[in-house]
């Protein structure tokens, strides 16, 4: 085995696309791949200092759609450029907007899953950011999407990772097998 220093290796890591309307009601996302799931109804994401954060101070409501293959390249896009300097960033995107169902969020209509959220806490609130730990609201699945038994299809959705260590997004391959149930045959 090779050691290596701390770094923020997490592996695979999600490439989250964080929806969110500023004062005005324009329509901003941001990528984010320090997040997950907190609680059975809850995730957490650690926030920088972006428009994104602001648009959250004025509104703790937000969106947070899953990155796929077709949406990489604006996804990555979104997450090298602020709306801080690019008023025009997300009709570079093409992405079409409309609003979430259940929250004061923007929904972007080229992700197969999206989830709505409300802020619930800020933890470690400073200059630099803090994190987010938000309530799900409700999730939206592109109906394409869902599979025979009536659920969201994830293994169809071609989901992105981000890899950390090289900084690259990598398609996620097939599903291999049943969670809670392929161990069974060592018991
Ligand atoms: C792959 C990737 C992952 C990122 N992860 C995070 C993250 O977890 N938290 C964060 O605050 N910023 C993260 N960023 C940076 C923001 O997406 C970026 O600063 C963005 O331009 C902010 O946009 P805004 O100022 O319009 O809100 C990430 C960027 C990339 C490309």
């Amino acid at each position: 085995m090779k050691s290596f220093q701390p770094k923020p290796w997490v592996a695979p890591q999600p490439v989250l696309i964080i929806g969110t309307y500023d004062a005005n009601g324009n329509a901003n996302a941001m990528n984010a791949a320090w997040g997950g799931q907190w609680d059975a109804n809850e995730i957490v994401i650690s926030m920088g200092s972006h428009a994104t954060t602001e648009n959250l101070d004025n509104c703790g409501d937000f969106t947070v759609a899953f990155a796929t293959a077709d949406t990489m390249v604006a996804a990555d896009y979104v997450g090298i450029v602020s709306a801080k300097k690019e008023p025009n960033k997300m009709a570079k995107t093409g992405w079409t907007v409309s609003r979430a169902e259940h929250v004061n969020a923007p929904v972007f209509g080229n992700f197969p899953m999206t989830i709505e959220c409300r802020i619930e806490q800020k933890l470690d609130v400073s200059e630099t950011g803090y994190y987010i730990v938000a309530e799900i609201v409700n999730i939206l699945v592109d109906e394409r999407y869902i599979g025979e038994d009536g659920l969201p299809d994830i293994a169809k959705m071609n989901l992105i990772s981000f890899d950390p260590v090289h900084h690259t997004y990598i398609k996620l391959g097939e599903t291999i097998g049943n969670a809670f149930s392929v161990g069974k045959q060592l018991k």
